[in-house]
């Protein structure tokens, strides 16, 4: 009895703590800090291994064609636990191993996979991966999950609410992919077969059964008017502006096979790009883009059907264009708002070794762009 009494003060501090350590051993490594608060990202950061981001990996030093379906990167199924997401060209190099299988990576395995598998420009694989990871990764730990879970809300959420990962909605994933679905329907990453039927439709009315820079364009424009007319929710603003019109360009630029060497006309057929889409998987005998390859063709995309960044205001068919956005016109302006907006509402006050982090993240991410005559911005200070 004495002891049971006495033990009772000890119970009460002991709850609380064992209620903690299990929400965080549950946290995983990859999972984002970011929203949380002061009290959570402390304690968290705290049980989490820090890492100190190393510098990028540089340009490849041999950059030509060549086999990347290899012996040493077979494709293998997914094990149990094993992460994909909603982007095709990740979900690849993950499957056939130049990402590591369960789908969690640092910036510099991002980096140096797309590089060594798609051919991907530098600077653009810089600045898409550090820009996804600042908002969707575990910037102690340096790791993002290429799908994860999205964003949890409720009193069925586990603490802490937000487990990041490119699925999550809306800071770099958003509306109007060719394959996946908009967020407010529910799946924003998974393959959808109904808007792949439409990207086969396209591809043969428009291409002659191939997906081409002209199917790109049409289908693009096609894909932003059903998110106007279905999604209440629509959002069309920076940065997936320049996301959703850059993967338009991406199946004709890096799907198709690097032997044929004008990329401009490059053409994808529907077999190949099912292999991509839906199974994560390179061709036989696939061959990566015979050079550096960026976001070819941007811009014709852009000008078929020329629209102003904006969203729909919680109806349908209420598309209203938002003058703050970045557009084509405003390139600096995708940089200094992703920065001074998105990322510092997600990490408005940090501290410690996530603040460092925060720092050289940023740093990675604007060398990306560096000599675009862009002004490099500071928020979190220098070091
Ligand atoms: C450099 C690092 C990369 C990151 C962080 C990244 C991330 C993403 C994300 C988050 C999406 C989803 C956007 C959305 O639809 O809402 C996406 C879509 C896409 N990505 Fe990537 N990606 C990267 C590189 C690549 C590469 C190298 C390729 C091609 C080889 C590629 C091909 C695509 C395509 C085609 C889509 C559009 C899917 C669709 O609309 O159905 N990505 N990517």
């Amino acid at each position: 009895m004495m002891l049971w009494r006495n033990s009772f003060p000890s119970l009460f501090v002991f709850i609380p703590a064992l209620a903690h350590l299990s929400s965080t051993l549950a946290f995983p490594s990859y999972g984002s800090l970011a929203g949380l608060s002061q009290r959570e990202v402390h304690e968290l950061a705290a049980s989490l291994p820090a890492v100190l981001p190393p510098p990028p990996p540089g340009p490849l030093t041999s950059n030509g064609t060549k086999l990347v379906n290899d012996r040493s990167h077979p494709w293998k199924p997914l094990r149990k636990g094993d992460i994909r997401g909603p982007c095709p060209g990740l979900n690849t190099l993950a499957s056939h191993g130049y990402l590591p299988r369960d789908g969690v990576a640092s910036p510099s395995q991002i980096i140096t996979a797309v590089q060594e598998g798609f051919n991907m420009e530098s600077g653009l694989a810089r600045f898409v991966t550090y820009g996804a990871h600042l908002v969707d990764g575990n910037l102690v730990t340096d790791l993002l999950s290429i799908g994860g879970k999205t964003k949890k809300t409720g009193k069925d959420a586990p603490p802490p609410a937000i487990i990041g990962g490119l699925n999550t909605h809306r800071v770099f994933e958003g509306d109007s992919s060719m394959t996946r679905g908009d967020d407010f329907f529910g799946d924003n990453h998974s393959f959808n077969q109904t808007l792949f039927d439409q990207f086969v439709e396209y591809s043969n009315r428009f291409g002659g059964g191939s997906y081409n820079i002209t199917v790109a364009a049409e289908l693009r424009h096609r894909r932003i008017q059903e998110s106007i007319a279905t999604n209440p929710e629509f959002d069309f603003t920076s940065p997936r502006f320049f996301t959703a019109f850059a993967e338009s360009t991406f199946p004709y630029a890096f799907f198709v096979d690097g032997r044929i060497s004008n990329r401009t006309t490059a053409a994808l057929d529907m077999t190949n790009a099912t292999l991509f889409f839906r199974d994560s998987k390179f061709p036989r005998d696939f061959w990566r883009p015979p050079a550096p390859t960026g976001a070819i063709g941007i811009i014709e995309i852009f000008s078929a059907y020329p629209i102003a960044p904006g969203r729909n205001v919680g109806a349908v068919n209420t598309y209203t264009p938002d003058p703050t956005s970045a557009d084509f016109g405003n390139f600096c302006l995708l940089y200094t708002n992703f920065v001074n907006n998105t990322v510092k509402s997600l990490y408005p006050d940090p501290k410690g070794v996530l603040r460092r982090n925060l720092i050289l993240n940023l740093r990675y991410f604007y060398g990306g762009i560096a000599g675009g005559g862009c002004e490099e911005i500071f928020p979190y200070g220098q070091i």
